[in-house]
């Protein structure tokens, strides 16, 4: 299907495939096993623009839309998502919060060097205690008058220990519960920020997870972005545009198991013929390639209603929910068309198998995700059964 691509899209699309098999591809399995962060190539997708790919070129970015972002990210999930999770967090938490609700001077001070890539930034919402539930913030940060001391640990931060910006979310006033959080702009370099060791993971080896403390922190009242209490709010909106960078990556990873499955079983042959001309392969392909159709469907649909200034929260939700599903089956699947060469790093998909796992979890579990969208069929007009 071509789902009606602008030159422009394509060309992204095409772009971002080039870059990840020319330069993702090679050292991917070795950066993977020694949890390398992937610096180099990092470096080169700030200068193809890939980091700050829909921020206004006014600040350093590449004015493109949601919709070649999405694209971008596909291509690129499909080899390298430890690359394809850094360029997620960055261009669609952090360049976009800061640009959406950040001041002028915070977008002059930060949002520049982060769509550039100069500076990489970090998204500090959960907590050892607050995950999928997280109102629950335990992180503080107390009002001095000219600036915030901020006080607590934050968990599972990607880019946590390479990045220049971290934008922290923390609990102001106890008594206003959610209403209370404020969301800040921090700087790695400030006094009392302290970077804890490295995540050793099951997936997305390469990329920087760590937990940060936060120890008595100054942080003036310039960086806090929107008004006193935004911040809860401010990480939910963020958030419903982060998942659809995530459901992109789920997509990639989905595309990816099936490409590398397909390309497997025209080369591998049992009983007389190529694997692939045999129904319980075949059919398992037909499987793979339907169902990633539907995630590619609300995949795009979600990223399309975002460009067109719709709300596209819950569509956000399904997509992340349902491709992150389907990554998680199809790279199960491609492993075993591989049978006992799935199972071994080369031949890359128990790889993605072990990255799908995390589209599950990451931005909202698929739980959350769940909830998101059963909770909007309240809001629906519903058929009554009874006649009147
Ligand atoms: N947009 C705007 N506002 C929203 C919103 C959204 N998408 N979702 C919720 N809100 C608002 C609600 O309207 C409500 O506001 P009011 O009180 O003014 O009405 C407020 O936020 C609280 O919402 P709820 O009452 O629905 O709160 P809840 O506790 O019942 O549920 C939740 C909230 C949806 C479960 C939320 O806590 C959630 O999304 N949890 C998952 C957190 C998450 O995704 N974490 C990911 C970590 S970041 C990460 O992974 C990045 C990385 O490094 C890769």
């Amino acid at each position: 299907m071509k789902y009606d691509l602008t030159e422009e899209q394509l060309a992204v699309k095409e772009a971002a495939r080039e870059f990840a098999q020319k330069e993702l591809l090679p050292g991917v399995i070795e950066r993977d096993t020694k949890m390398e962060y992937p610096a180099e190539q990092v470096k080169m997708m700030a200068e193809l623009g890939f980091l700050g790919m829909m921020v206004d070129p006014a600040y350093g970015g590449g004015g493109m839309d949601t919709m070649s972002y999405v694209l971008a990210m596909e291509e690129i999930s499909k080899i390298d998502n430890s690359a394809s999770v850094i360029m997620s967090v960055n261009n669609s938490l952090v360049c976009w919060g800061i640009e959406e609700f950040g001041t002028e001077e915070q977008k002059q001070k930060y949002l520049t060097r982060l769509a550039t890539g100069e500076h990489i930034g970090a998204f500090c919402l959960s907590e050892p205690g607050a995950g999928s539930d997280a109102t629950s913030q335990k992180t503080t940060a107390i009002d001095k008058g000219d600036h915030y001391l901020l006080n607590g640990t934050k968990n599972w931060i990607t880019n946590g220990g390479t990045s220049d910006i971290h934008l922290v979310m923390a609990q102001s006033d106890q008594d206003k519960g959610h209403k209370g959080v404020n969301a800040f702009i921090v700087e790695t370099g400030w006094d009392g920020v302290e970077i804890g060791a490295k995540e050793d993971k099951l997936g997305i080896r390469a990329s920087d997870t760590h937990t940060i403390m936060y120890n008595d922190v100054k942080v003036p009242k310039a960086n806090r972005i929107g008004e006193d209490g935004f911040g809860f709010k401010f990480a939910m909106k963020t958030l419903s545009g982060g998942r659809i960078g995530i459901a992109a990556q789920a997509l990639g990873i989905a595309a990816g198991s099936l490409e590398l499955a397909t390309k497997y079983a025209q080369e591998r042959e049992t009983f007389g013929k190529p694997i692939f001309k045999h129904q319980a392969v075949g059919f398992k392909l037909a499987d793979m390639e339907t169902e990633i159709e539907v995630a590619r469907l609300l995949v795009y649909r979600a990223a399309q209603m975002k460009d067109k200034g719709l709300d596209y929260t819950v569509p956000g939700s399904m997509a992340k929910y349902y491709a992150a599903e389907t990554a998680m089956k199809s790279a199960v699947e491609a492993v075993q068309v591989h049978g006992g060469y799935g199972y071994v790093k080369e031949y890359h998909v128990e790889r993605l198998m072990r990255d799908a796992k995390i589209t599950q979890i990451y931005e909202g579990t698929s739980e959350i995700q769940q909830l998101v969208i059963s909770r909007n069929l309240l809001k629906k007009d519903l058929y009554s059964p009874v006649i009147i």
